[in-house]
């Protein structure tokens, strides 16, 4: 314990160096990610004793050795589109559709027809599509979204509670939409709230399951409680770790007050953005106006997180990664936007020169998935650490 916190085990791509620029010299941008952290992370929820069962939020990293993994410890996957769970079932063809979630915002009608025919788990969170589409949920099971009110999360572009987001439907529509459903013998067998994203209070999941439940004994048919992803990691070096220990004894201690329901968590990032990296290759380093900036062969095509969230990563030289020598760069892509900046004001070697390896870490959760061709950029390409050279 240093500063009265956990000690932060040094990352993994720190032993790994030397495959990592094997990798890069395959070609860049390139996504890297290690299963075994994955794996670790996995584990470490499973271990929740209070929990009935882990779905993991595909839409933060679809690569299918990363599904499989996942799966293969114990968990259910949970799908917002057609095409992510299509995703699942070319990684997993026997992979059990009742374990696949779908959690859709807006989708087509077509869609939630397909996700029934396929038996996948369905969720709903509007009244408006029980009444338009009575023929696809009639004498149906479903899973009920609620908004509670209020968003959390990182940052206000990943808050998805309250009036102003889209998700959900809001309590003062609940009592309707049970009515309505009991109309067309549509049994809500599950009720669900995600509230957000790098959720940083251990206690917020309890909130919710206590708020879930209470709602539960009033519909009476409900078996199961999700209570959403929004898991955080530190992404920051001033970042504390999250408190998984106290996380774990809130849920103990609420499964243990309402224990009917099955309870269920369905976190995306936090099993998966340690265990990836992104490398770039160095294009140009220049100075203009006082300020020193390196270019990567991949900005905000390859990673948005910075651009469209301020979001923080760290930035690493692997070429010279041991050059204590440093001075502080602002971190660019090659993008015709402003915005195409990975970092500003970070330490990395004077000599950082083109052709070095520059590695952006904690890149494993909403990288690639979120990666575009603008400007005509081709995509990263994406490997798994074990396998090594494609
Ligand atoms: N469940 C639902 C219904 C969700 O909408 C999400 C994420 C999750 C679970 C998983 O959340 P997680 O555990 O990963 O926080 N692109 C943003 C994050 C958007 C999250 C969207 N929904 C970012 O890079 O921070």
């Amino acid at each position: 314990i240093a500063h009265g916190r956990p000690v932060r085990a040094p990352a993994w791509w720190r032993g790994a160096r030397e495959r990592l620029l094997d990798a890069a010299a395959a070609g860049t941008p390139r996504y890297v990610y290690d299963l075994d952290t994955v794996r670790e992370r996995a584990r470490s929820l499973r271990q929740t004793e209070s929990i009935d069962r882990c779905y993991y939020a595909i839409k933060a990293n679809a690569h299918p050795q990363i599904l499989r993994a996942i799966a293969a410890e114990g968990f259910g996957l949970e799908c917002v589109s057609l095409g992510e769970i299509e995703r699942v079932f070319a990684a997993l063809p026997q992979f059990e559709p009742a374990r696949v979630l779908f959690t859709p915002s807006f989708a087509p009608k077509r869609e939630y027809v397909a996700a029934f025919e396929r038996g996948v788990t369905v969720t709903l969170d509007n009244i408006e599509a029980l009444q338009r589409w009575p023929e696809v949920f009639r004498d149906r099971p479903i899973w009920l979204r609620i908004d509670l009110g209020h968003g959390e999360g990182h940052h206000e572009k990943v808050r998805t509670g309250g009036a102003a987001a889209k998700f959900g439907l809001p309590m003062s529509r609940f009592d309707a939409f049970v009515e309505q459903a009991r109309r067309l013998g549509v049994r809500i067998v599950g009720l669900h709230a995600h509230l957000g994203s790098g959720i940083d209070d251990p206690q917020h999941w309890r909130g919710v399951y206590a708020q879930l439940a209470g709602l539960a004994d009033g519909i009476g048919t409900v078996e199961t409680i999700d209570i959403g992803g929004g898991l955080p990691i530190a992404y920051t070096p001033e970042a504390a770790e999250f408190d998984l220990a106290a996380w774990r004894a809130g849920l103990a201690e609420i499964k243990a007050a309402y224990p009917r329901y099955g309870l269920i968590v369905e976190p995306g990032r936090y099993l998966v953005a340690e265990s990836g990296v992104l490398l770039l290759s160095t294009t140009q380093v220049v100075e203009k106006d006082g300020i020193r900036r390196v270019g990567g062969d991949g900005g905000m095509n390859a990673l948005m997180r910075p651009a469209m969230y301020e979001a923080y990563h760290g930035i690493h030289n692997l070429s010279r990664l041991d050059d204590a020598d440093t001075v502080a760069f602002e971190v660019v892509g090659p993008i015709c936007e402003s915005s195409d900046v990975l970092g500003r004001g970070r330490p990395l070697p004077r000599a950082t020169a083109e052709g070095d390896v520059l590695l952006v870490a904690d890149a494993g959760a909403y990288g690639m998935v979120m990666a575009h061709t603008y400007n005509q950029r081709a995509l990263p390409a994406e490997q798994i650490l074990q396998e090594g050279d494609l």
